[in-house]
């Protein structure tokens, strides 16, 4: 898949701005007080899930098991790991994930499992009381995404949550309701997967070594990811929106039933 080669060439280029775009958490601008920043940035998102989670979802939770899928270089498995006995963080990249074994060494986080992933979990075992993932899925095209979703439900306990982060549109397309228009038949891809695969072969034939590996931004078709949490047997859902530089989503809190 072309995002996960373009993943992994982040984690071995520039591990901290694939996670976090601000130049200061480029490799070559990385001071000790911008490492220290981009985790308390974990530190607080962390907070944030599980205020949410008690808020809207279910008083009093504590979980013991914490699935993080899209876990990067660590930011978000280190805070978890103080909270729960089990955390197991997945990515797609070996790169990431080697980053995020020095970053659990450092801080001390001895109960974090880092695993490589793969679209159908085989790595996975077990149910989590808590399966989270943020700022993951609109990096992975929707019709993979959707599956992997589908997939990631099956793996959370009897009565676990869900904390699941998906872009859906973009301010730029306000016309058209933040869905792109429809490409005319005379785009140059034809809309085709195959001209796709043609134009993105082009494209990189023609970047510059040095230039930053590709950051898709995919959205989500909201239809499709409630009608999947419904099989699911979901009942109700909570939502927060996010707006990053334009790139509208949800990050969805849910529980599965006991
Ligand atoms: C923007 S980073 C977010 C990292 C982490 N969730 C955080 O907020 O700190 C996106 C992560 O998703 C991972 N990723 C991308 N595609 C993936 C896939 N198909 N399966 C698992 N992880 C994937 C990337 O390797 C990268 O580490």
């Amino acid at each position: 898949m072309t995002t996960d080669i373009a993943w992994e060439e982040w984690g071995r280029r520039d591990p901290y701005f694939g996670v976090i775009t601000n130049p200061k958490f480029r490799r070559t601008e990385l001071t000790e007080a911008a490492r220290s920043e981009f985790f308390e940035s974990g530190r607080v998102h962390v907070d944030y899930v599980l205020q949410m989670i008690r808020q809207y979802i279910s008083p009093g939770f504590q979980p013991t098991s914490i699935l993080d899928f899209g876990c990067g270089v660590g930011r978000l498995v280190v805070p978890f790991s103080r909270t729960a006995m089990q955390v197991v963080g997945l990515d797609v990249s070996p790169s990431m994930l080697e980053e995020a074994k020095r970053n659990c060494e450092d801080f001390g986080a001895s109960n974090v499992q880092l695993l490589v992933s793969d679209d159908l979990l085989s790595t996975v075992d077990g149910h989590y009381d808590l399966i989270h993932s943020f700022i993951v899925f609109q990096h992975i095209a929707a019709d993979r995404g959707r599956e992997i979703f589908r997939r990631l439900l099956t793996r959370l306990a009897a009565g676990g949550v869900g904390a699941v982060h998906f872009a859906y549109a973009k301010t730029c397309y306000a016309e058209t309701h933040g869905i792109a228009p429809a490409a005319p038949a005379s785009a140059p891809t034809g809309g085709s997967v195959s001209g796709m695969v043609k134009a993105w072969r082009a494209s990189a034939a023609t970047r510059r070594a040095d230039a930053d590996p590709e950051m898709q931004m995919n959205p989500y078709n909201l239809n499709e990811l409630l009608f999947i949490l419904q099989n699911a047997g979901v009942h109700r859902f909570h939502v927060e929106f996010t707006d990053h530089g334009g790139e509208l989503g949800i990050f969805l809190f849910f529980q599965t039933p006991c």
